[in-house]
């Protein structure tokens, strides 16, 4: 019923963001200047349609090939088309042929807005739980986006296997979405509204983790974090007690990446040279690296900035010789039960 009730909340239901019933397919927090830009160069019908829940915006994208799982009407991928500029691609992939319809049909006047030869944007209708079936190229993108779609699908494992084959070593899936505190009852699914609102498919953070490790990716790491507020009563009341956040994780494609974080004695210099991030360089929620200086890191911080396209953009000392036991200060892999947790300070960090 997932992929049906999808279509229907998607393409029927809702007409735009304000017929949502809560807070959770919305983004609340202020845009990063970049994104704000591109933003001012989205067709107003595109941003009407907007069920996002974070923004998929990860940094030093020039150039990449960028695949966005569950597109919508096309906010985030034009977005994206203007940050990875001409020689850069995104593909979108959506099951909704109205959200889609709104998507295609913008296609050159964004072409034109962002003054491009060659339209660097196109969509593909299918199904992400069928995502290796739609003819992709396999090791091709550098970038996976999602934005509040993973929590719609019914096999989640399934979204992220096929995820891991269609990036290129060292690529990345970043995405926004909603995990809840616990896992949801299932009877919940057969609500539609619940099921819509991505609630009721909401994954639990410990299961997504063990899920995303199965599929290839063996260290997913917090970006950000914000509780959800459920105002309709009626919902709050179906919903027992069990509380949600909106979040964004990013998984490397790493094979040699390590299960915990690991002491080599290790360290990297962040060279200030990401655009947007030139001060700070905001890896995941606890490791915000200042440029200049001198910064330690555990073996798997290390393969994901030296083995990605993150590894012009930093000094590296160090090796893999010498083993020091576990990366001291390791954290939880994600305090959810807690309010959306605060940035470390700046310094060593690890997971
Ligand atoms: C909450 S909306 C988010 C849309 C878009 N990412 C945005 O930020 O505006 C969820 C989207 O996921 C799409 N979707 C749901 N299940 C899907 C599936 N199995 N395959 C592809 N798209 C799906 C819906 O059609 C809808 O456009």
């Amino acid at each position: 019923m997932n992929i049906e009730n999808s279509r229907d909340y998607y393409g029927k239901v809702l007409t735009g963001s304000s017929d949502l019933k809560t807070d959770a397919c919305c983004t609340i927090e202020a845009p990063p200047p970049a994104v704000i830009d591109a933003l001012a160069n989205v067709h107003e019908e595109v941003r009407a349609r907007y069920f996002g829940c974070g923004f998929v915006a990860p940094q030093a994208i020039e150039g990449c090939h960028v695949l966005d799982l569950g597109s919508g009407s096309g906010q985030d991928a034009y977005v994206l088309a203007q940050l990875v500029g001409e020689t850069g691609s995104v593909t979108g992939v959506d099951t909704t042929p109205e959200q889609l319809e709104v998507a295609n049909r913008h296609l050159d006047w964004h072409r034109e807005r962002f003054g491009y030869a060659k339209s660097n944007v196109s969509f593909v209708e299918g199904d992400i739980e069928k995502l290796g079936e739609l003819g992709l190229p396999e090791g091709h993108f550098d970038v996976i986006v999602s934005n509040c779609v993973i929590n719609l699908v019914a096999d989640k494992q399934a979204v992220f296997e096929a995820a891991c084959k269609l990036l290129k070593p060292g690529g990345e899936l970043y995405f926004s979405d909603v995990y809840a505190d616990r896992r949801v009852p299932a009877h919940l699914l057969d609500d539609p509204v619940l099921h819509g609102e991505c609630l009721a498919g909401a994954l639990y953070w410990f299961d997504f983790v063990d899920q995303a490790r199965r599929a290839g990716f063996r260290d997913p790491r917090l970006v950000t974090s914000r509780p959800l507020g459920i105002d309709d009563a009626e919902i709050a009341a179906k919903l027992d007690g069990i509380a949600f956040h909106s979040a964004t994780a990013r998984l490397f494609k790493l094979a040699d990446l390590e299960p915990l974080c690991e002491d080599y004695g290790q360290a990297v210099r962040y060279r200030g040279t990401v655009p947007g991030e030139e001060r700070v360089f905001a890896l995941d929620d606890h490791h915000h690296i200042e440029q200049g200086r001198m910064f330690a890191v555990c073996g798997n911080t290390w393969k994901m900035l030296a083995d990605t396209r993150f590894a012009d953009h930093f000094d590296f000392f160090g090796d893999f010789s010498t083993h020091y036991g576990i990366f001291p200060d390791c954290g939880t892999l994600f305090p959810l039960q807690s309010p959306a947790s605060e940035p470390a300070p700046v310094g060593g960090g690890c997971c």
